[in-house]
């Protein structure tokens, strides 16, 4: 049986440029869709596929990232005080509990599978999920959690991916598609930003993993890549020579949060996805009949 997965990595330091000004000194995985902010969509799809263990993967700048997984005793003493049980409620809840959770910084951002390196000594020799917080996923269940079945079966390491319109593979890593149906199929080959013509299908990998241990290995050796950066997809090329990998093709959709239009169009969707929301969002839309 394969050994269970109880941590999730969540890699917080990257600079987040293209959202400058507005992640000058606030933390890119801090922007909120409707009222939360990504890393929090984040860690509740963790929770919901079982993990035990955040671990963050921070910068200079992110620390606000670590009060947010804190109590705020102010706040909620004020909340209690003014009868706001519903918003006390709601704090707790999205809390994980005492000593869920670890923190540590990669010192310089040299790229997302140096960021993954950085969290070696903290998840040790076990499989792991890695969640990147920009991507935000519409799906139920969640992406991981669909993941975590396939694992449960297969073992080994798992990618979650999506299809993307055939002309634009180039801005994606891509996997090549073998046997197997979309709940969990064998991934024969991956490969970084191709050309359309080269491109072994349309399935990109969306910023969801299953990974197992000896990957760090392999990042230690790893030179940069692609932007000058240590890439976690060059690491995986190499870990495919010895060990299995599955894609699942989940059901739900991605939002590249990472981006201006996948972070604006998220928040639109999320917002109309919302009870307490849609109604009164649509109407001033249509008022101002840009709808
Ligand atoms: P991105 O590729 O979106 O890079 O990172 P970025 O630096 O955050 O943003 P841009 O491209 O400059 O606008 C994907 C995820 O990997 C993390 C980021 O914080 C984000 O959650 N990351 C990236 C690191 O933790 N360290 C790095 O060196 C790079």
């Amino acid at each position: 049986m394969s050994k269970r997965v109880r941590t999730a990595v969540f890699p917080v330091a990257g600079l987040g440029t293209r959202f400058l000004p507005a992640t000058k000194a606030m933390p890119k995985e801090m922007l909120t869709v409707v009222d939360r902010p990504l890393i929090q969509y984040a860690v509740d799809e963790a929770r919901e596929a079982g993990i035990e263990h955040f671990v963050f993967v921070t910068g200079r700048n992110k620390g606000v990232i670590e009060d947010h997984f804190d109590k705020q005793y102010e706040l909620e003493h004020t909340l209690e005080q003014r009868g706001k049980s519903a918003a006390l409620a709601e704090l707790g809840r999205e809390l994980p509990q005492a000593g869920q959770t670890s923190f540590t910084r990669q010192q310089e951002p040299l790229g997302l599978g140096h960021a993954v390196w950085c969290a070696r000594e903290l998840v040790g020799d076990q499989p792991f999920a890695l969640l990147l917080p920009d991507m935000l996923f519409k799906a139920n269940p969640g992406v991981l959690k669909q993941m975590m079945e396939a694992y449960e079966t297969t073992g080994g390491n798992i990618v979650g991916v999506e299809e993307v319109d055939p002309k634009d593979v180039s801005s994606y890593g891509i996997v090549a598609r073998g046997e197997g149906p979309d709940s969990g199929f064998k991934i024969t080959g991956m490969v970084e930003k191709p050309l359309p013509k080269d491109a072994p299908s349309n399935l990109f990998i969306s910023g969801r993993y299953i990974l197992q241990p000896e990957i760090f290995s392999i990042l230690s050796e790893q030179t940069r890549g692609a932007g000058g950066e240590i890439q976690i997809t060059d690491a995986m090329q190499v870990l495919i020579r010895s060990q299995s990998f599955t894609g699942v093709k989940y059901s739900g959709k991605v939002f590249d949060c990472g981006s201006k239009n996948g972070f604006l169009t998220a928040n639109v969707v999320f917002a109309l996805d919302r009870p307490d929301i849609a109604g009164p969002f649509l109407a001033e839309l249509k008022k101002l009949k840009l709808v």
